[in-house]
């Protein structure tokens, strides 16, 4: 008998070779590469094909596309405006954060035919899930299936309008010989979908699980295939779960959606801010507000640091929440510049409520708040600060500005602390105090009062 051919394959990013690998030298996760069999099913190239002719882009015509509303305002959000008719979106996130529970939602809430394909639960565990989140829709098909060919022929049965796939990993096309979850399944059944989505128009949502292990394909290797990627994360123990998209051929890739889990489903966190400096403690030295653009909207947000001495040669400085290297940046340009001892010193920094600052815009605060702490001094609890920091402790200006006032303005803040540059054709009418600074020893001696 001949001996079937293998290649091996990164489950993370795709990557092939023709020998196992310990480390991906392209994603360079560790232990990720899984033996598959070489298919030898793809189709010679024919040059008998004639009937193909290009078309002028004049001639093409212009509609827009034809997008279905989910009826969740923040989902609708980052996926552009709503989901587009023959489009493929995958939504990753690790298991349990709630991917069953935001398409089962959903889909009750669409208003059109839907197919929701589950290969991991029964008819009746979806059913106990939906009286648990008091979903109602008689406009929902359950098919509990994991062959694809069984799938797409319910699907030109009862031509539904979307179709959800949960989740791609058990998902296996019968003519292949690799086993459902590895990496040619996965990209072969996602492009079968794709093809008959886009020729028959209707909308396919996939789920797929990310395992940091490597042990089941990830999505990554689908980023390239589907139309839009959206990522569901969170810290399973907040209650939190925002809504990112990674890339999106319909619409921006800046949106943000973000949701609390209860019991009863996930709920649309309308005003983030709120939440966000809900827990606040007013009075504790180390706290410090600013305000993040999130997508198209402004987020204020708590940064925390925690200074204390260190006993040992080696300070500790850990993040969450932000780049560990910036803060490293923060603290030598403070030491310089500011004179604050800190090399010395432990310094620990949280984003309160679980989320990642990736803005250089947050920069000054998070100055603000380890001079804060490190002096034992509480900062002004009215005050919102704002500006990139560089190299030489200047404050750097930065974007939109108007919308960040606001959204201090609108939460009850009296004073925001801006960089100088930004005040150049600022209009002032807010009656929340607007203090321009230059440096961070200005923006220090404001906070610290
Ligand atoms: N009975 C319950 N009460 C409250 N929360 C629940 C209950 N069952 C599940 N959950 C929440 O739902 C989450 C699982 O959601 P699910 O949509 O199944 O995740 P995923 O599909 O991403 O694996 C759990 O982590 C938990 O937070
Ligand atoms: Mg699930």
């Amino acid at each position: 008998m001949k001996k079937q051919k293998t290649k091996y394959i990164c489950s993370n990013c795709g990557y092939e070779s023709l020998r196992w690998l310990g480390k991906c030298p392209d994603c360079e996760n560790w232990n990720s590469f899984t033996e598959e069999i070489i298919e030898n099913n793809k189709q010679k190239f024919s040059s008998t094909v004639t009937s193909v002719t290009a078309k002028k882009i004049s001639e093409v015509s212009s509609e827009k596309e034809i997008r279905i509303k989910t009826g969740i305002a923040e989902f609708d959000r980052v996926l552009g405006g709503g989901l587009v008719l023959g489009s493929v979106v995958l939504i990753g996130g690790d298991p349990g954060i709630g991917k069953s529970t935001l398409v089962l939602q959903a889909s009750s809430l669409l208003k059109t035919k839907v197919l929701y394909v589950s290969g991991e639960e029964s008819a009746q565990q979806i059913k106990m899930r939906a009286v648990r989140l008091k979903v109602k829709s008689d406009s929902l098909l359950l098919l509990p299936e994991t062959n694809l060919q069984t799938i797409m022929s319910v699907i030109k049965n009862e031509n539904p309008q979307v179709v959800i796939i949960d989740s791609i990993q058990t998902i296996y096309n019968d003519n292949l010989e690799n086993s459902a979850g590895s990496v040619t399944q996965i990209r072969e059944c996602t492009s079968l979908l794709l093809e008959d989505a886009k020729r028959f128009n209707y909308s396919v949502i996939v789920v797929g699980h990310v395992t940091k292990e490597g042990i089941i394909a990830g999505p990554k290797v689908l980023e390239h295939i589907v139309d839009t990627v959206i990522q569901f994360e969170g810290d399973t123990n907040h209650s939190y779960r925002i809504l990112r998209a990674q890339k999106n051929r319909f619409g921006s890739t800046n949106e943000i959606g973000i949701f609390e889990m209860h019991e009863t489903g996930l709920t649309e966190v309308k005003n983030p801010s709120e939440l966000f400096l809900s827990e606040r403690d007013k009075n504790i030295p180390g706290s410090v507000v600013t305000a993040s653009i999130e997508g198209s909207r402004p987020i204020l947000i708590e940064v925390q640091a925690l200074v204390t001495p260190s006993n040992f040669g080696n300070p500790q400085r850990v993040t969450t929440g932000f780049d560990y290297r910036r803060l490293s940046i923060l603290l030598a340009v403070l030491e310089k510049r500011g004179n604050y001892r800190l090399s010395s010193a432990n310094v620990f920094l949280n984003i309160a409520g679980g989320v990642k600052l990736i803005e250089p815009a947050v920069d000054l605060a998070v100055c603000c708040s380890a001079v804060s702490s490190l002096l034992n001094q509480v900062a002004d609890n009215n005050t919102v600060v704002i500006g990139e920091v560089g190299l030489g402790g200047e404050v750097r200006s930065v974007g939109f500005i108007d919308k960040r006032i606001h959204e201090a303005e609108k939460l009850g803040f009296r004073r925001i602390i801006i960089p100088q540059n930004n005040m150049k054709g600022l209009k002032v009418t807010s009656s929340i105090e607007v203090i321009p600074v230059e440096n961070i020893s200005e923006a220090i001696r404001l906070v610290l009062r």
